[in-house]
């Protein structure tokens, strides 16, 4: 981070300026950094939904919302996903660099040792509902990891901050394989030490003690795809809520579940849920101009589920990605006339047409084709956020570090423009 120059600013109220510095990065808008505003002029800046903010600096993720570029680490996401495993990756935006075969292996074996849970968490599932909702599960359980893990919650020890990413990567997939397996009455399946990561999450969720698992390597390398496609993404909303809970020196379990309540919103990580309900309202190609006309229609809270992007405002390149390795998967399963992929195909192509969107640069996001591949992987819809936090999970703990670590690590505490009452009495009772 450099100062390249400064902006002043006049104060209206007593016209007095002053400077702000600007800061560059290596790549990417400046800043002008007002941590001495409100010093100077006794004013906030005002940004509800952080249109404008940057609020931190970071080395893991960069995105080029208007050329459609994604880094991790300065790796092309592209590249990325067609040449590493979802470890490697993980590995990548642990330690900001790609590792390699020896390191790699390494540190797969040290994960592979971790992706049992305490035997006692089984217990909490039988408090949840058969069909509670699996994010809902999953805040529960992933939010309960603390009670088991005392002997590494020093946040202020690098050991203990390793000892618990290790044990989260590792055990994320297992809590997300229980709580499909919970859903369906099926028993818990235990990991498997020889099998890959997502070969042990695939047979925790469709493998049963009845017969041995047959990963299918087709099937293996798109989740393994998918989970990279969202690894991480820069200051998203989790990514934020896991920052701002981790200021406060929560412990790195409840941070992460955080992220998990955060992403489960409907407008963030819920979205792969809610385009396939979309597509199955759609039900056909001949209803797509009915509903394209309900998201450009203000005063109809419908909205095109798996469209727009707060950073995207080009073709968000993890969508493209998505949508390859849904041709994929549909062919290698004989479904390529699947009509809900039909359907999502001819819908991206007339709302690419369409003026309204083309103005509001609205394109597809990596939740608008996720779904179907998930779907055709077998996973349930209600499901699909869980995966989706099952890939996040390693860029939430990769920030939470980054943040905990940082030298002017400070709580997080924002202000406000206060528009309520003035100051005033409080009347008797009998006088209201
Ligand atoms: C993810 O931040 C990340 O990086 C998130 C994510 C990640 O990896 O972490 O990329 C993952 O969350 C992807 C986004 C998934 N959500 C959806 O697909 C839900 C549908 N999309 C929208 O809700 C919306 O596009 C957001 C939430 C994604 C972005 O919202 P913004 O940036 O606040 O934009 P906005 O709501 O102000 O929309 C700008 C305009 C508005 O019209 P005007 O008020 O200017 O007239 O575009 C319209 C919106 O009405 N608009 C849409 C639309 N998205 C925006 N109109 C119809 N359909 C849509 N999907």
């Amino acid at each position: 981070m450099t100062h390249s120059n400064s902006i002043t600013l006049t104060n209206p109220k007593n016209q007095t300026a002053f400077d702000m510095p600007i800061l560059s990065g290596t790549i990417g808008p400046d800043v002008v950094d007002i941590r001495d505003l409100q010093k100077k002029s006794g004013m906030f800046t005002y940004d509800p939904g952080f249109i404008s903010t940057a609020s931190c600096s970071s080395n893991i993720t960069y995105i080029d919302g208007d050329e459609g570029i994604l880094l991790y680490r300065g790796y092309p996401i592209e590249q990325l996903a067609e040449q590493c495993g979802f470890l490697e990756v993980a590995y990548l935006l642990l330690n900001g660099e790609l590792p390699n075969a020896a390191v790699l292996e390494s540190f797969k074996q040290e994960i592979t040792q971790h992706t049992m849970v305490h035997d006692q968490l089984n217990n909490f599932f039988k408090g949840f509902r058969r069909d509670a909702h699996p994010m809902a599960i999953m805040v529960g359980i992933v939010g309960a990891l603390s009670a088991f893990y005392h002997d590494a919650l020093d946040i202020s020890s690098k050991q203990h901050r390793d000892l618990s990413a290790i044990r989260m990567l590792a055990k994320v997939p297992t809590i997300v394989a229980m709580c499909y397996k919970y859903s369906t009455g099926l028993p818990f399946m235990y990991p498997q030490n020889k099998l890959t990561y997502v070969e042990n999450f695939m047979q925790m969720m469709q493998g049963t003690p009845c017969e041995s698992f047959k990963p299918n390597p087709v099937l293996v390398r798109a989740l393994e795809r998918i989970l990279i496609l969202h690894a991480d993404h820069e200051q998203n909303a989790s990514t934020s809520t896991v920052r701002l809970a981790g200021s406060s020196g929560a412990n790195p379990y409840a941070c992460i579940t955080a992220g998990i309540a955060c992403l489960w919103g409907s407008a963030h990580g819920g979205a792969n849920e809610a385009v396939l309900k979309m597509l199955e309202e759609i039900g056909d190609v001949s209803k797509i101009g009915t509903y394209i006309n309900r998201a450009k229609d203000k005063d109809d809270t419908f909205r095109l589920m798996g469209f727009g992007h707060r950073v995207y405002k080009n073709h968000d390149p993890r969508a493209k990605l998505m949508r390859e390795t849904c041709h994929e998967v549909l062919n290698e399963l004989g479904l390529h006339d699947d009509k809900l992929f039909k359907l999502a195909l001819e819908l991206e192509r007339i709302a690419l047409e369409d003026d309204y969107f083309i103005a509001k640069k609205l394109y597809p996001n990596v939740d608008f084709y996720s779904g179907i591949v998930l779907r055709a992987l077998g996973v349930p819809s209600n499901m699909f956020t869980a995966i989706f936090a099952m890939g996040r999970t390693v860029g939430w703990i990769a920030h939470w570090d980054e943040m905990i670590s940082a030298p002017d690590q400070k709580i997080g505490r924002p202000r406000q423009l206060y528009t309520g009452p003035v100051q005033r009495d409080v009347p008797a009772l009998k006088s209201r």
